[in-house]
């Protein structure tokens, strides 16, 4: 396999994480970091091992020998950072929640594949082993026919009006950066468009969603699903189907276990798949495989799931008419 030339748009928190992981597997080279500063580009490379550093987000994308380009700035930033890297012939490796609509993500998927470019959602959960293998379990019939999916994701975080997750203008609150995960579990264990979506949040005095709550009926089921930054939770996820049931542990969206659960409660089988690197080394394997095979969409991340669960935030938000500024300005 060849090995891929990536760059990092972003410095922040995930764009840690995510570098570790890409300086360690084998497939991927960490090429180029680019910020909107130059001192923080070459703080970053020299922390990481990147071999190009660049202050701006144009310059990164002028590079002729990037292959991919991972995108992690805040959700605002998303749309205008991956068209330009589109424009410019890179495939895209997007940080989620993708976009802050369906309509810009229509967009950028337009655009990748009038490119020819492979365009994934860096929903790194979907890619990981435990998770694969509880998909697994269902479509082997061992809870039979799935009638309820619960899942949570709730943690206390402070009051910060400069963090990017109270801010409305970067595209914040729980929705989504949080809700993103259980409904994406939700989606992929029903796999179809639910029939409907009830929800009520909690909007704060800046405007975005500080907690939510979602039912969403699906035809032969039901999902109840939270997020929030008011309470401390335990965010396991259950899956409930008429023979038996399966528990993700705790911060079920980045647990490496599950276990499954016979009708009358009992363990029947529990997985524990640690991480190699630290978990994010299987969305970027499954992007380099991606880009092997000439694939311009990821089997483990579809697009149609991606475009599943957009649909499904856009509906929450017009329920809470709690609107993005400028979201519906496309500059192009
Ligand atoms: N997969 C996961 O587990 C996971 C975890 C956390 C976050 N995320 C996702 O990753 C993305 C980034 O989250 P984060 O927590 O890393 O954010 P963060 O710490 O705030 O970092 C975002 C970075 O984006 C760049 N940026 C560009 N325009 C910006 C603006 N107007 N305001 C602030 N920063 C701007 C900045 O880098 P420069 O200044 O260098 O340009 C900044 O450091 C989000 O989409 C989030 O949902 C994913």
């Amino acid at each position: 396999m060849k090995k891929y030339r990536f760059a990092i748009l972003g410095t922040g928190r995930i764009a840690a994480t995510f570098a570790k992981a890409l300086s360690e597997v084998s497939e991927a080279e960490f090429y180029a970091v680019g910020s909107r500063t130059k001192q923080k580009a070459d703080a970053f490379a020299e922390k990481f091992g990147a071999v190009k550093s660049y202050g701006s987000y144009e310059e990164l994308a002028d590079d002729k020998d990037i292959d991919a380009v991972y995108i992690a700035t805040p959700m605002s930033c998303h749309f205008d950072n991956a068209m330009l890297c589109i424009n410019k012939g890179k495939h895209i490796l997007c940080e989620k929640s993708v976009s802050l609509d369906s309509r810009q993500l229509d967009i950028m998927l337009k655009a990748a594949a009038e490119k020819e470019l492979l365009f994934m959602e860096a929903m790194w959960t979907k890619c990981r082993p435990v998770y694969i293998k509880v998909l697994d379990w269902i479509r082997q019939g061992r809870i039979g026919k799935v009638k309820y999916v619960k899942a949570d994701f709730n943690n206390l975080v402070r009051y910060d009006r400069s963090d990017r997750l109270f801010a409305p203008e970067l595209g914040g609150g729980a929705l989504l950066d949080l809700l993103v995960y259980p409904l994406t579990l939700s989606s992929d264990v029903f796999g179809e468009y639910p029939e409907s979506v009830t929800s009520a949040a909690n909007i704060g005095k800046d405007g975005v969603d500080l907690s939510n709550a979602v039912i969403l009926k699906y035809k032969n089921g039901f999902a109840a699903l939270s997020s929030g930054f008011e309470v401390p939770n335990n965010n396991n996820a259950l899956i409930s189907g008429e023979k038996g049931s399966i528990i993700f542990s705790d911060w079920f969206f980045c647990t490496s276990e599950a276990a499954l659960y016979d009708r009358n409660g009992s363990e029947i089988e529990r997985i524990n798949i640690p991480d190699e690197i630290n978990g994010y080394e299987y969305e970027i394997r499954e992007f380099c495989r991606c880009l092997d095979k000439g694939l311009k969409e990821s089997t483990l991340v579809p697009h149609s799931s991606t475009k599943t669960v957009m649909k499904i935030m856009d509906k929450c938000r017009s329920d809470w008419n709690m609107q993005y500024p400028d979201e519906n300005v496309i500059k192009m």
